[in-house]
C-alpha cells in the first residue's frame, strides 16, 4: 500500500460487511477496541449477527474468522467466544501509520469532516470592571481547546467573547465613581479599584436605598447614550480589556470578536418585536415573558416592568445576529453549569419564535472549581485573581526546575510553558461537568496525570533524537514489533478518532486522555527498547527513531489541541 494511505479501521469494516453480508454502518456501530493488546486491534462482537442467520455467536465467529485466513493486511482473524478479533499485519501497520506521520508531519490526524461548515466558539466572557474569576478561566481552558479541536477537523471557527459589558450594574458602577472614584487609583489598578467602589455601592446603598434609584438614572443615560456616562463606560471597558488581554497573553488564548453584551443592546428592540408580532409576549408582574410552562421550566423574562431588556434578551439578540452573520452550524457557549436554565429558556424562545436553527445551539456547561474547602464567586469576598494563580504556577514550577536542574539556560520560559500547562491540563482532565479540586500538588506531580509529565515525555523525545545526530540510516519495520513499539503505534494511529470523539461530546478530555496515555506508552517504549545503545544494529535504531520522531510529532499536535505548548528541554 506504499504512496496510498491506508485505514486498517476502514478496512476491517468493509471486509467485515461484505463478508457477513451486513451493512456497513451497523459493523461500524459495533466494534470495539479490544481492552486489551494480547486481544488484537478490532474486535467484531458476533452477537448482532445472531438474529439474522439463527446461530450462535461463537458459531458466526467461527465460521467468519475462516473467510479471514487469506488476508493480505489482517495477519489474524480470532474467535473467542462471541467475538472475532482481528490482528493487523504488525510490519505493515507500523509501517503505513509511521510514515503517514513523518510525511504529513503537524497536518497529521487533520480531517475534512468540517469543510464548508462554520462553528462558533464562545468562551470567556468575563465582566468588565470585575476580576476575571476562576469559573472564566474554566471557561476559557475548554473553549480555546474545543475551537482547535474544530479546526483540526477542518471546520471554519470564530472565538467569540461575549463580554459582560452592559446591565444595570454599570449604572451603579458609574454612580459609586461619581462619588469615590479616584482617577490615579484606578489607572494604577484597575479592576481592583473599580471592583472596590462597587462593593463599596453595596455596602451604601443598604444604609441608603436612595443611591440604587440614581444608579438606575445612570444606566438609562447609559442605554440613552448620554456622551459623558458612556465616556465613562467605555474607559472602564478599554481599561479591563486591557487587564484581560494580559491574562489571555499568558495562556496563549485569543479571539476573532469581543462583541459582548453592550453590542447587542441596539439589537434587541427588533427581537422584542418578532417576539410580540408572534404572540409569544405575555404580561406577567408588568413584566413581558415568554411562557414556557410546556417545558416545565420558569418563563423567560424579555423586558422587565420597567422596560429594561436584560440578559436573556441581550443573549437571543446575540444568536439572531451571529446566525445573520456567520451562517453558523453551530454555536457553542462555554459557560457554567449554573446558568443551565437560562440557556435552556433562550434556546426554547428561539425555537418558539420559529428559528430552527436553534437546534445547532449548545450550551456546553462545565463544574465549579473548588480551592480545597471554598467555593469560588466575585460577590463573595475571597476572590482569587487569577493572575496571581497562573503566577502561582510558573514561580512553582520555576522552583521545581532550579532544584531539579540548576544549569537550565532558559528556565524562566520553560517554568511559563510548564506552570501554564498544568493550569490548563487540570481543567481538561476530566469531564468538563465534574468539579474540580485544585491542587498543585497533582497539577505539578511531574510523575503523575498532569502537564509537566506529557511535556517531559515529549522533552525526552526530543532529547534522544538530538543525540541521535539525526536519522539517515535504513528503516525496515519488520524489527520492531515488540509489544511496546506496537502498543505506541497503535495508540498513534488512534489521534483522530480521539479527537472526532472529543468533537463530538464537546469534551477536551477525550484529547487529554489520549495524550496522557500516549505518553505513558511512548515512556513504557522507551525503558524497554533501548535506541542509542552501541549493541543496537542500525536498522534497528533507525526505525526506533523514527517510531520517537513520529510519537514527539504527534504528542505536539495532541497538546496543541489542549493549548498546551511543548519544550524541548526540561
Ligand atoms: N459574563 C457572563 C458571566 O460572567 C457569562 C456570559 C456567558 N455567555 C452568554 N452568551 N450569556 O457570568
Amino acid at each position: 500500500m506504499k504512496g496510498e494511505l491506508m485505514n486498517y479501521r476502514e478496512y476491517t469494516i468493509d471486509k467485515i460487511a461484505e463478508t457477513a453480508e451486513l451493512e456497513r454502518e451497523q459493523i461500524e456501530k459495533a466494534v470495539e477496541i479490544p481492552p486489551e493488546q494480547r486481544l488484537g486491534d478490532l474486535a467484531f462482537p458476533c452477537f448482532v449477527l445472531a438474529k439474522k442467520l439463527r446461530m450462535a455467536p461463537p458459531m458466526i465467529a467461527k465460521n467468519l474468522a475462516e473467510k479471514f485466513a487469506e488476508d493480505k493486511h489482517i495477519a489474524k482473524a480470532e474467535a473467542v467466544g462471541g467475538y472475532l478479533n482481528f490482528f493487523y499485519n504488525r510490519t505493515e501497520f507500523t509501517e503505513s501509520v509511521i510514515n503517514e506521520v513523518l510525511e504529513k508531519g503537524e497536518d497529521y490526524g487533520k480531517a475534512s469532516i468540517g469543510t464548508g461548515k462554520t462553528v462558533l466558539v464562545e468562551y470567556s466572557s468575563p465582566n468588565i470592571a470585575k476580576p476575571f474569576h476562576i469559573g472564566h478561566l474554566f471557561s476559557t481552558a475548554i473553549g480555546n481547546s474545543l475551537e482547535r479541536i474544530y479546526r483540526q477537523l477542518g471546520y471554519k471557527t470564530v472565538k467569540l467573547n461575549h463580554l459582560g459589558d452592559w446591565g444595570t450594574q454599570f449604572g451603579k458602577l458609574i454612580c459609586a465613581y461619581k462619588r469615590w472614584g479616584d482617577d490615579a487609583a484606578i489607572e494604577k489598578d484597575p479592576i481592583n479599584e473599580l471592583l472596590k467602589i462597587y462593593v463599596k455601592f453595596h455596602d451604601e446603598a443598604e444604609r441608603h436605598p436612595e443611591l440604587e434609584e440614581e444608579a438606575r438614572e445612570y444606566f438609562k443615560m447609559l442605554e440613552e447614550g448620554e456622551p459623558e456616562t458612556t465616556a465613562l463606560w467605555q474607559r472602564f471597558r478599554d481599561l479591563s480589556l486591557v487587564e484581560f488581554k494580559r491574562v489571555y497573553d499568558m495562556l496563549g488564548v485569543s479571539f476573532d470578536s469581543y462583541a459582548g453584551e453592550s453590542f447587542y443592546s441596539d439589537k434587541m428592540p427588533e427581537v422584542v418585536d418578532i417576539l410580540r408580532d408572534k404572540g409569544l409576549l405575555k404580561e406577567s408582574n408588568g413584566a413581558q415573558v415568554v411562557d414556557l410552562s410546556e417545558l416545565n421550566i420558569p418563563p423567560c423574562i424579555i423586558l422587565k416592568s420597567d422596560g429594561a431588556t436584560i440578559y436573556a434578551t441581550r443573549d437571543i439578540a446575540a444568536a439572531l445576529y451571529r446566525k445573520r452573520t456567520y451562517d453558523f452550524y453551530k454555536n457553542i457557549y462555554v459557560v457554567g453549569i449554573p446558568q443551565a436554565l437560562h440557556f435552556k429558556q433562550i434556546f426554547a424562545v428561539m425555537k418558539k419564535a420559529g428559528w430552527d436553527w436553534a437546534d445547532d445551539c449548545a450550551h456546553v456547561g462545565f463544574g465549579l472549581v473548588k480551592f480545597p474547602d471554598k467555593k469560588l464567586s466575585t460577590r463573595h469576598g475571597d476572590v482569587v485573581f487569577l493572575e496571581d494563580v497562573l503566577n502561582e504556577s510558573i514561580q512553582k514550577t520555576l522552583d521545581i526546575i532550579t532544584e531539579n536542574s540548576p544549569e537550565m539556560e532558559n528556565k524562566e520560559e520553560v517554568a511559563k510553558k510548564i506552570g501554564i500547562g498544568a493550569i490548563l491540563y487540570a481543567f481538561l482532565k476530566n469531564s468538563r461537568e465534574k468539579d474540580i479540586v485544585f491542587s498543585w500538588d497533582s497539577m505539578l506531580d511531574f510523575e503523575g496525570e498532569s502537564a509537566p509529565y506529557v511535556q517531559y515525555s515529549y522533552a525526552r523525545g526530543r532529547s534522544i533524537l538530538r543525540r541521535s545526530g539525526g536519522n539517515s540510516g535504513a528503516i525496515d519495520y519488520s524489527l520492531i514489533t515488540s509489544d511496546e513499539e506496537y502498543a505506541l503505534v497503535s495508540q498513534i494511529n488512534a489521534f483522530q478518532s480521539a479527537v472526532i470523539d472529543a468533537a463530538e461530546k464537546n469534551e477536551p478530555f477525550y484529547v487529554n486522555r489520549y495524550v496522557t496515555n500516549l505518553a505513558r506508552l511512548f515512556n513504557k517504549f522507551y525503558n524497554s527498547c533501548p535506541i542509542l545503545k552501541d549493541e543496537i544494529a542500525p536498522e534497528v535504531r533507525s526505525s526506533r527513531l523514527a517510531l520517537v520522531s513520529a510519537s514527539c510529532e504527534v504528542i505536539k499536535s495532541a497538546l496543541g489541541l489542549l493549548g498546551i505548548e511543548t519544550v524541548e528541554c526540561m
